[in-house]
């Protein structure tokens, strides 16, 4: 992909705040405070240091009310690898993971790694059970839901996390959640995780992600709660590709954990603005005339999809937004949204722009729309 300088970035999955003043003070005490470094420089237990699970626990079934009876946490270099490790245990060559669309690229990559065989389902951005029902088969072990979206913005409802979560536990399958965007809801649907259903830990994973609500993407730090069954497959992959979770990592996430939501919510409520800001100027560009639509309103994570109609397919559109006016967007294609009937999808991602500077990009990408129309 060719690059232009002063491209500004509607593209990228991440917020522009770092971490907690108390993440960079816990590293600082735990290099100055422990001269001999022993409990940093040796080998911890491959599932994470005892301190940060107890906080995992304390946010999983404190926070986000999961019955997590039956369940085994850990904790991973990051929710992908988390994903990654997953697929290594739960699939052979050839078996299917169901994956609503659009999908979160990265689990496509990690399942065909496993030697998976990832099926896409065009459920709706709400994704409706008896579709993926539908798409069952002998060869499938899990279905997948990320809420908040990404790339939708969606929340899907609690109730609709219920009904596949009792489809995977019917059909004895796996119900993959991934929750890396929890903290993210702006608008009136709840987080409803599926792990809150009793009973839920035997078929349940849930991912769980510092990188977004911390600021700390490039920390690689994360936690899963998986069914007790599949510790041990997954300590051979953590043992494998870790050994242990980085330990000056942890000591970080557990003074982010510490911090919590009174930390998190100031700050992610900053992006109700940048929300709304982008979809006024969206509205006010289809009032103009331009042939865009929001597929949703988003309500959670920090990303909208936008259709275009147009004749190129995303990718091209994508090039040319950069290349000739300096706006980057992810095409739709990459969460397996195909060009439909004239119509591609961008996805747009506000996290990281501050108003001003959100702004100007989205001057920049509606012109640009103007101009490839025109
Ligand atoms: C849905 C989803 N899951 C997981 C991740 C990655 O999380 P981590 O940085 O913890 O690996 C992302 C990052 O964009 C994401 O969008």
């Amino acid at each position: 992909m060719r690059r232009r300088a002063d491209t500004i970035s509607l593209a990228q999955g991440m917020v522009n705040w770092g971490p907690p003043a108390a993440v960079h003070e816990a590293v600082r005490t735990a290099l100055i405070a422990e001269p001999s470094l022993a409990s940093l420089n040796r080998y911890g237990p491959m599932e994470g240091d005892p301190e940060l699970l107890e906080a995992v626990r304390e946010e999983l079934e404190g926070h986000h009310r999961l019955d997590l009876d039956g369940s085994a946490l850990l904790v991973t270099a990051g929710s992908n690898m988390a994903f990654h490790a997953i697929a290594q245990v739960i699939l052979d060559p050839g078996d299917e993971v169901i994956l609503p669309v659009p999908w979160y690229f990265n689990h496509v990559m990690a399942i065909q790694i496993a030697g998976g065989v990832p099926v896409p389902v065009d459920a709706g951005l709400v994704p409706d059970p008896e579709a993926l029902a539908a798409a069952i088969t002998p060869r499938t072990r899990a279905i997948v839901t990320v809420s908040p979206a990404n790339p939708s913005g969606v929340v899907v409802p609690g109730s609709i996390l219920a009904a596949i979560n009792h489809l995977c536990a019917d059909r004895g399958l796996f119900h993959i959640s991934d929750e890396a965007y929890a903290a993210f809801i702006h608008g009136q649907v709840p987080h409803q995780p599926p792990g809150t259903l009793p009973g839920s830990a035997a078929h349940t994973i849930t991912l769980h992600s510092l990188s977004k609500a911390y600021g700390m993407a490039g920390w690689r730090i994360g936690y899963a709660a998986v069914p007790r069954q599949l510790l041990a497959g997954l300590a051979q992959v953590q043992d494998t590709v870790l050994i242990c979770p980085p330990r000056l990592t942890q000591r970080a996430a557990l003074a982010a954990l510490t911090a919590g939501s009174a930390w998190t919510v100031p700050r992610i409520a900053t992006l109700a603005e940048r929300r709304q800001l982008l979809v006024d100027r969206i509205e006010a560009a289809q009032s103009s005339g331009l042939a865009i639509t929001l597929p949703t309103i988003p309500d959670g994570a920090f990303y909208v999809l936008l259709a275009c109609e147009t004749s190129l397919g995303a990718d091209a559109l994508m090039e040319q937004l950069i290349l000739d006016h300096g706006v980057a967007t992810l095409p739709g294609e990459a969460f397996g949204l195909v060009p439909h009937q004239g119509r591609s999808m961008l996805r747009l991602s506000y996290g990281m722009l501050e108003p001003p500077q959100l702004g100007e990009a989205l001057d920049r990408l509606i012109l640009g729309l103007q101009q490839l129309a025109a």
